[in-house]
């Protein structure tokens, strides 16, 4: 079978060396990928929003199966136009991504269906956002529209800032047309965890849970980036929650997509805040999460392909999805300044014994040699039998890659260590 994987972080990396374990896969494209996928995959020079030239390539090649992984592709309906010319894919159409691409649309699911998530207020014009933030009670929450590569969220923890917010997204356009309309929520307290699932519009698989680090130091300090690790499963979500989660929360989410006509296929991520009144949803996204696939799928013992073509094809209920017993931590190494300025192109070096564990995100080939092409390069992990084994093991392997300036949290997995002992 010959698999086209479109993205270009770890997150894909991930994916790719997962479907790499099935016999029946021949080649592997990663449109457009990285340097540092090149011994894993074919790269081919084709940006992931670039729809008509994917669907193109898939033609000319004769793709088997498609994964379309980050959020753009599938919101901009990649996997629509593959349908189209009778290419199989991974990942919702775009009436079902729009449960990442529009947070209105989504927090209007989430009213309509009493699904649980914080209050919120829609605006559509700058005076009458303006004219709320000088009276809602702060902290509170802006969030821009649409897709803002993760940056369109502003925790105003004083009314000047949720003023700015405002003024920022609407006013001076900062996430561009993303922000012709925004969100201001009630300001939520409690862990964070993300809960990534298969569906296939009929039955929803959770996978293992996992914690997201998203601060750029340690102790949570610094700014918000990307994701600097993460770590499997999360503590926090216990048995119980997951029940309360699966009844109120994920079940009651692929019901109102049905009914709504936008039915959801692929892998629906659940970003959850387990607040004093119980679980409630912070954000959907319609995609895997990036860090969080980097150590969800070294824990998944199933056939990742297998499991992805019976979403497509409605077949989950027949499909074994199982998970390790362990436990994986993802370590981020970054390039050192990021999220604000860092320095590129120096040459990145991987042990060959710690290949297999390295999901690489920011690098490109040159003259050969594979350097940093951006802020976070790549995540290392490593699987164990418990937690705390994972995350020694995760920094131990960190030493066996080297390029300069290169920097990474030393507390990932520190909170959820914690929160273990204290059970
Ligand atoms: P997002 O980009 O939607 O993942 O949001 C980024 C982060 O902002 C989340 O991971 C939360 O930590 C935080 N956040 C978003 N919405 C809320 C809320 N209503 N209350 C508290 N924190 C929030
Ligand atoms: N880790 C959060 C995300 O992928 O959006």
């Amino acid at each position: 079978m010959k698999i086209m994987v479109v993205g270009g972080g770890g997150r894909e990396h991930a994916i790719i060396k997962k479907i790499k374990e099935n016999k029946n896969v021949t080649e592997i494209f990663a449109v457009p990928g990285n340097g540092g996928m090149a011994k894993d995959a074919t790269l081919v020079p084709i940006g992931a929003k670039d729809i008509p030239a994917i669907v193109e390539f898939a033609k000319n090649e004769k793709i088997d199966y498609a994964v379309v992984a980050p959020d753009d592709p599938l919101v901009l309906g990649c996997v629509d136009a593959l349908e189209a010319i009778g290419v199989p894919c991974f990942g919702p159409r775009a009436n079902a991504a729009i449960i990442e691409g529009s947070k209105v649309f989504s927090k209007n699911l989430m009213k309509k269906y009493g699904i649980p998530t914080a209050g919120y207020e829609v605006f559509d014009n700058a005076e009458a956002a303006l004219e709320y933030v000088k009276t809602c009670p702060i902290p509170t929450v802006v969030k821009a529209d649409g897709l803002a590569l993760g940056k369109g969220v502003i925790i105003a923890t004083e009314r000047e800032m949720a003023v700015d917010a405002v003024k920022s997204i609407m006013e001076d356009k900062k996430f561009g047309e993303s922000g012709s309309r925004i969100v201001v929520e009630e300001f939520l307290t409690g862990p964070e965890v993300s809960v990534l699932s298969f569906t296939d519009g009929k039955v929803v698989i959770p996978m293992v849970s996992s914690m997201d680090h998203k601060r750029a130091l340690d102790g949570d300090e610094g700014l918000n980036t990307g994701g600097m690790g993460t770590i499997a499963p999360n503590p926090y979500y216990t048995e119980a929650v997951a029940k309360e989660c699966m009844e109120k929360i994920f079940l009651p989410t692929i019901e109102a997509m049905n009914k709504e006509g936008r039915t959801f296929k692929g892998c629906l991520y659940f970003g959850l805040m387990l607040t004093p009144d119980g679980p409630k949803v912070i954000e959907y996204n319609c995609r895997f999460g990036d860090p969080e696939t980097q150590v969800v799928l070294p824990l998944l013992e199933s056939d990742l392909l297998d499991v992805m073509m019976a979403t497509t094809n409605e077949t989950l209920d027949k499909c074994e999805v199982r998970f390790a017993n362990g436990a994986a931590c993802c370590v981020v190494m970054a390039s050192r300044g990021y999220p604000e300025k860092y320095e590129s192109g120096y040459e990145i070096t991987i042990d060959d014994e710690v290949f297999d564990s390295v999901y690489v995100a920011g690098a490109k080939l040159s003259d050969g040699k594979l350097v940093n092409a951006g802020g976070r390069v790549l995540g290392v992990t490593a699987v164990a039998s418990d937690l705390g084994s994972a995350i020694k093991a995760a920094y131990k392997k960190c030493e066996k890659v080297k390029f300069e300036n290169a920097y990474y949290r030393s507390d990932i997995g520190a909170k959820a260590m914690k929160a273990l002992e204290e059970n």
